[in-house]
């Protein structure tokens, strides 16, 4: 009922591992069946649940069975990033309704788990995509599929972004995984008219009051008092079955492949926080449960 504020309180969401008990109601998995998912986030708020366990309660909405070409440790991270990239896509679905259109994407920080999950999805559903990350993680952004790469850090982002659409077209949707202030600032110029900007990012670098602020002030400052003409979308990035089918079919096929920064072992749990704390990741920090 209420958030879990005292009390043991277990760290991680996603998991990879073998059914030992099943709900009688449960006919789509049985024992032993090798699987990956996540466990429910309002349960994780409520009890303070987590995966970093030998043995997890979890609902079988988000449940989907491993392929045997794929092991444990490859699809451990995979479920909530890519549940996030899902929802994100999905508020713009009927772009891709069309086959004969390939819609013209920007993923703001393709460099980031979402942005990774995000581009071979995209690919796969037909689009062009191009991405924003860091010129170092040009390689890593185009080996997932993305078109064209922007550096976010340049002094003529802006300016190559609207050359770039000036020349190639304007996007039909922007998909923007690290709440790229710079972007939304140009977005009426680079973004078709009534198209959307999906952000799931929450750039807290200065400060929280700011990034709460700035995330208000998309959705609710009029364009007369200096508000961006753009329609802001913010989805709620729940994890539902649909969603899970989807990406156990596209692991299945290959189109979603495993996106692991580094794997520790259950006694180095420290070292893995310490680099996940050192923002250098790309992908997701996996720890082996004995
Ligand atoms: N992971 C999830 O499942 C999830 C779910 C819901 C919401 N979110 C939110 O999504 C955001 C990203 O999370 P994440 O876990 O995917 O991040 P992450 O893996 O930690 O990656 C962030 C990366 O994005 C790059 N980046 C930062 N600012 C950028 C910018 N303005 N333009 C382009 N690239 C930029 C950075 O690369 P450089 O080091 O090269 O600068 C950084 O390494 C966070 O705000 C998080 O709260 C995440």
């Amino acid at each position: 009922m209420f958030p879990s504020l005292w009390g043991k309180k277990v760290a991680a969401k996603d998991y990879s591992g073998t059914i030992v008990k099943a709900h009688e109601s449960v006919t789509r998995f049985k024992v032993g069946d090798k699987v990956y998912g996540q466990i429910e986030f309002t349960e994780k708020i409520k009890s303070g649940a987590g995966t970093l366990v030998q043995y997890a309660i979890c609902p079988v909405e988000t449940i989907a069975k491993r392929p045997t070409q794929l092991s444990a440790i490859d699809l451990a991270g995979i479920t909530t990033v890519a549940q996030t990239a899902f929802s994100m896509i999905e508020t713009a679905d009927s772009l891709f309704q069309n086959k004969n259109k390939n819609p013209r994407v920007l993923v703001c920080g393709g460099s980031s788990t979402v942005g990774l999950m995000a581009i071979p999805i995209l690919k796969h559903k037909g689009a062009f995509v191009a991405s924003t990350c860091s010129k170092t993680k040009f390689d890593v952004v185009s080996k997932r599929g993305a078109d064209e790469t922007f550096d976010y850090r340049s002094k003529d982002f802006q300016k190559n972004l609207k050359d770039a659409t000036e020349k190639d077209g304007k996007f039909d949707l922007i998909i923007d995984c690290v709440n790229s202030h710079d972007v939304w600032l140009i977005s009426p110029k680079i973004l078709q008219k009534g198209a959307s900007y999906v952000n799931v990012g929450f750039d807290a670098s200065q400060g929280t009051l700011t990034a709460i602020r700035r995330n208000l002030s998309y959705s609710l400052l009029p364009t007369w008092l200096g508000g961006v003409p753009t329609k802001y979308v913010r989805p709620a990035g729940v994890g539902t079955r649909k969603t899970m089918d989807t990406l156990e079919d596209l692991v299945n096929k290959g189109v979603v492949t495993p996106i692991n920064d580094s794997v520790f072992e259950w006694e180095q749990v420290k070292e893995a926080f310490a680099r996940l704390q050192t923002n250098q990741t790309i992908g997701k920090v996996v720890i082996k449960v004995p």
